[in-house]
């Protein structure tokens, strides 16, 4: 509904500043978090007219701290997407621990953190939309993610369960897994791998940050309201779950 207020995490790069545009273009009252790229933030926010809100999402206190800030700025939080998420790739047998700790706090940790800041106030409301963005590889697994992949299925688990949780209260929580999306962070898979992976891509090709947006907005929309605790699998039909 026009005026709604949403919160994306990660909501100024690749696929969460996609969705912080569409929705703003809808007519959402959007807040773009971000974590650590204050130049691309700044330019995203030049750009678009979208007010940009750093704080760390694997940080209880810091989302506390932001999810104040961007209600008194734009009014309580009705819809969230949990979109932010790094890759610290390598295979169990070289990882380091950091390398596990950090994608499990940003990636996972940060959807509690979140969650736990907007839901009494979308209960009280008695309206909320909450979207987490998985993973096609936190369906099937990944060569080299045993940490991403982890993080990632952790999120289908808890969309399920909080999705019980916020029937009887208005909120719906679904999951989008988008499988392989043309963004930086896929770019970074060294090239090799990457030509295996699109060659196993039944559509023959990467997503598009669109072909993601698309399911964000429906989920979201106020007539969705029987939507819930579901995933909606965006992969070109490289794993059908
Ligand atoms: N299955 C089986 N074997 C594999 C494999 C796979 N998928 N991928 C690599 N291997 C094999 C290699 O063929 C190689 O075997 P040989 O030694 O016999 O040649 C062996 O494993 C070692 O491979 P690497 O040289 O690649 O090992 P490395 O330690 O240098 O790198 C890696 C490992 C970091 C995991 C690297 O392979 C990699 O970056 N892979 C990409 C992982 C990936 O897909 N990440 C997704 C990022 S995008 C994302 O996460 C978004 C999303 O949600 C989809």
């Amino acid at each position: 509904m026009v005026g709604r207020v949403a919160l994306v995490t990660g909501g100024t790069r690749g696929i969460g500043g996609a969705i912080s545009e569409a929705l703003h273009l809808s007519g959402y009252k959007v807040a773009a978090n971000f974590g650590g790229n204050e130049e691309k933030a700044k330019a995203f926010e030049g750009a678009t007219g979208i007010p940009t809100f750093k704080f760390d999402v694997g940080d209880f206190a810091a989302v506390q701290e932001g999810v104040t800030a961007v209600t008194e700025r734009l009014g309580p939080v009705e819809v969230l997407v949990n979109n932010a998420g790094i890759t610290r790739d390598g295979t169990l047998h070289k990882m380091a621990f950091e390398q596990w700790d950090d994608v499990i706090r940003t990636n996972l940790t940060s959807c509690f953190n979140l969650c736990r800041a907007v839901i009494e106030t979308m209960r009280e409301n008695h309206f909320g939309r909450i979207v987490n963005i998985g993973s096609v590889n936190g369906q099937a697994g990944q060569y080299g993610q045993v940490n991403y992949a982890a993080a990632k299925s952790g999120i289908h688990g808890f969309t399920k369960a909080l999705a019980q949780e916020g029937a009887r209260a208005g909120i719906t929580v679904n999951a989008v897994a988008p499988g392989y999306v043309n963004t930086e962070m896929v770019q970074a898979v060294p090239e090799k791998v990457l030509e295996k992976i699109i060659q196993r891509i039944p559509v023959g090709r990467l997503g598009e940050t669109r072909d993601i947006v698309r399911s964000v907005m429906f989920l979201v929309s106020d007539e969705a309201d029987f939507i819930t605790g579901s995933t909606v699998s965006v992969n070109g039909g490289q794993h059908m779950y």
